[in-house]
C-alpha cells in the first residue's frame, strides 16, 4: 500500500546549550566523567533477585519522570526546555540522567521530532503544531538504568501521523505480548512486522532494543523485524528493551553529522515506543510501568488491558 509522505518542514538542528551538570552525590555511570563505557555486558545475562528489585524502582522513576516532561510538551516549547525538566527530575529521584555523556552524548533526554527516527538532540527549536515527538528517558539509579519512551502529539496532528503513533504503542505491546520463558527473540520482531505492515507502516533496522541492567546496552540484541537467525532464548531473570521504530515510508535512515540524530532518508514521519521488561517463569512484567499500572502479560494479567499513554499539556510555556 502506497501513501503520500507527510509535507511538513524538515527538521533543522537548532543551538545546543553546554553540558549540564549533575551533583557529586548522585551515583553516576562509570562513563560519566570520560563518556566512554568501561563495563561491556556481562557474562551471565540472568540478575539476581536484588538487580531485580532495583531495575523495577529505575523503571517506575523513568516512567515518572517521562510523565513529568509530558506535563511541558506543547507548541513554543523547546526541546531544550524538555532536556532541562527530564535533568532535573532525574536528580529529584536520586538519579543520573543516563544519557549525558554517554558516549559522548551531549544532553540528559532524546528528543525526536517527526522524522527523526531516534537519538535527537534536545536544542533551542519551538516544538510546533502538529508536530509528533519521542522523549525517550533513560535513569540510572541503585546501579542499574530503566529505559523508558513514548511518542506525544503537539497540538492539533493530521490523521496519518496519530495512526502511526498508535500503530507504534501496539507494536510495542505485542512485541512484549511475543515474549515468553522458552521462545525465542525473533518472535518480537515477527509480531511487530506483521502489525507495522499491515497498516503499510515500515520498520527501521538500523537501531534495535537491548539488554539493559547495570549496563545501558548490552546483550541480546532486539531486532523489531522477523530476523530468522535471531534464534537467541529467553529464560526467566533477563532484562532488556523493545522499542520499536515505525516509518509512515521508507524506514532507510539517514545520520546526521552531529554523529547522534537519525532521520528517515524519504523524511517521511516516524514514531517510537520503548519499555524494559523483565522475562519470568510464567509471563513477561513491564519494569517501566508505576506500581498503580496495569501489568497485562504478568501471570494473572489481562493481555488487552495495556497501561495507558501519558497525556501532554499543550499549555505549557519555557518557564
Ligand atoms: N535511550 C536510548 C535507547 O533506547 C539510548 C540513548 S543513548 C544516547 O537505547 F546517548 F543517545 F542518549
Ligand atoms: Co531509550
Ligand atoms: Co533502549
Amino acid at each position: 500500500m502506497r501513501r503520500p509522505i507527510n509535507t511538513s518542514d524538515p527538521i533543522l538542528p537548532g543551538r545546543v546549550s553546554p553540558m549540564r551538570s549533575v551533583p557529586a552525590e548522585i551515583p553516576r555511570p562509570d562513563y560519566a566523567e570520560q563518556g566512554v563505557p568501561i563495563r561491556t555486558a556481562p557474562t551471565d545475562l540472568i540478575k539476581e533477585a536484588a538487580t531485580l528489585e532495583q531495575m523495577r524502582l529505575a523503571g517506575s522513576a523513568a516512567r515518572r519522570v517521562l510523565r513529568k516532561v509530558a506535563t511541558h510538551i506543547a507548541p513554543g516549547v523547546t526541546t531544550e526546555h524538555l532536556d532541562q525538566i527530564c535533568h532535573e527530575a532525574c536528580i529529584e529521584e536520586g538519579g543520573y540522567p543516563s544519557p549525558l555523556n554517554y558516549n559522548g552524548y551531549p544532553k540528559s533526554l532524546c528528543t525526536s521530532i517527526n522524522e527523526i527516527i531516534c537519538h535527537g538532540i534536545p536544542d533551542s527549536r519551538p516544538l510546533q503544531d502538529g508536530d509528533i515527538v519521542n522523549c525517550d528517558v533513560t535513569i540510572f539509579l541503585g546501579g542499574v538504568h530503566g529505559d523508558h519512551s513514548e511518542t506525544f502529539a503537539v497540538g492539533d496532528v493530521d490523521e496519518q501521523s496519530l495512526e502511526l503513533v498508535e500503530v507504534t504503542r501496539e507494536c510495542l505491546y505485542l512485541g512484549i505480548a511475543a515474549v515468553r520463558s522458552g521462545g525465542r527473540v525473533n518472535d518480537i520482531g515477527r509480531a511487530i512486522q506483521d502489525r507495522a505492515e499491515s497498516a503499510g507502516f515500515g520498520v527501521v533496522r538500523e537501531f534495535i532494543g537491548h539488554g539493559v541492567g547495570e549496563v545501558f546496552h548490552h546483550l541480546p540484541n532486539i531486532p523489531h523485524y522477523y530476523e530468522p537467525s535471531a534464534q537467541f532464548e529467553f529464560r526467566p531473570g533477563m532484562t532488556f528493551t523493545i522499542e520499536p521504530m515505525i516509518t509512515i515510508g521508507s524506514p532507510s535512515a539517514n545520520l546526521w553529522d552531529d554523529g547522534w540524530t537519525a532521520a528517515t532518508k524519504d523524511l517521511s514521519r516516524t514514531a517510537q515506543f520503548e519499555h524494559t521488561v523483565l522475562v519470568e517463569e510464567d509471563g513477561v512484567e513491564i519494569l517501566t510501568v508505576e506500581e498503580h499500572e496495569s501489568q497485562p502479560f504478568a501471570q494473572g494479567g489481562s493481555s488487552n488491558d495495556w497501561p495507558q499513554t501519558i497525556s501532554v499539556s499543550q499549555t505549557a510555556t519555557n518557564d
